[in-house]
C-alpha cells in the first residue's frame, strides 16, 4: 500500500498541531510533531546542562531515545520512558528551541526518525522543513502564518499562565521565527507548492476546513 504524506509547516503558534493532530484523527493517518521532537531534544540538553554552543555528537544524540503515542484521544510525547508532553511546552524551552534547532547533528537526528515513520504508514507531519526538506514530495503541503500579535494572544490563552504576559510571549515568537527563518540549515520558507493560509481571523475550524477542501478538491 502507498503511503500518504501531509506537511504541515509554518511560523510559531499558527496552531500547526492542532490542525495535524485533528486531521491525522480524520483521515486515521499517524501524526508526528517535529516541534516535539526539537522541544525534547532541547529539555534534555538543558536538564544536563548541555550547551548548544558545544559539539553535538552523536554520541550524545544515542542517548536520547524519543516516542510519539496515541493514547485515549490523546496524542503524547516521551523522552527516555518519561512522559514530558506537557514539559516541553515549558517558557524554558520555548525560549532554547530554536538555537537547538539550528544544529546539523540535531536536524540530521530528527529527520532520520521522521523519514523512519513514514516507511510504513501514512502521517501527518507538522514542523518547520517539512514540506521543504524532510518530505519534498509530501502529497499535500500547508503553509500556515499569522498576525504575531494574534498568535502570541492565543498561546498565552493556552498556556493559561499569567505569569507570563503576552508582550513576552510576542517577543519569544517574533525571535523564533526570525532564528528560524534565518538559519542557514533548512530555514522556515513556504515550498513553492505549498498552500497558505493566514489564520489571523480564522478560527481552528475555519482553518481545519480549508486543510479538508484543498485535499479533497485535488
Ligand atoms: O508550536 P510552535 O509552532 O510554537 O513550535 P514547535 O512546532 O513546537 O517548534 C519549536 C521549535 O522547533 C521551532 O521554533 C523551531 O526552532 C524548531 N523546529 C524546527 O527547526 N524544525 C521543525 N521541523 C520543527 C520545529
Amino acid at each position: 500500500m502507498d503511503t500518504v504524506i501531509i506537511a504541515i509547516d509554518g511560523q510559531a503558534s499558527t496552531g500547526k498541531s492542532t490542525q495535524a493532530k485533528k486531521l491525522a484523527e480524520n483521515l486515521k493517518y499517524d501524526y508526528r510533531d517535529s516541534g516535539a521532537y526539537y522541544r525534547a531534544i532541547t529539555l534534555y540538553f538543558l536538564d544536563n546542562n548541555i550547551k548548544f554552543d558545544l559539539n553535538i555528537t552523536d554520541k550524545i544524540l544515542h542517548k536520547i531515545n524519543i516516542k510519539q503515542t496515541y493514547e485515549e484521544g490523546q496524542f503524547r510525547i516521551y523522552l527516555n520512558d518519561y512522559d514530558v508532553t506537557d514539559k516541553i511546552r515549558g517558557h524554558k524551552v520555548s525560549l532554547n528551541v530554536s538555537n537547538f534547532a539550528k544544529k546539523k547533528e540535531i536536524r540530521k537526528f530528527v529527520f532520520n526518525q521522521l523519514r523512519k515513520s513514514s516507511e510504513s504508514n501514512s502521517l501527518v507531519v507538522d514542523g518547520r522543513d517539512i514540506g521543504t526538506v524532510v518530505f519534498p514530495n509530501a502529497d499535500f503541503k500547508f503553509f500556515l502564518v499569522g498576525k504575531p500579535k494574534i498568535r502570541a494572544e492565543r498561546r498565552h490563552k493556552q498556556i493559561n499562565d499569567d505569569s507570563v504576559k503576552v508582550d513576552i510571549i510576542e517577543e519569544e515568537i517574533k525571535q523564533r521565527d526570525k532564528t528560524d527563518s534565518t538559519r542557514e540549515i533548512a530555514p522556515l520558507k513556504k515550498a513553492v507548492d505549498a498552500f497558505k493560509i493566514d489564520v489571523s481571523n480564522l478560527t481552528i475550524n475555519e482553518v481545519f476546513n480549508k486543510i479538508l477542501q484543498k485535499i479533497k478538491s485535488d
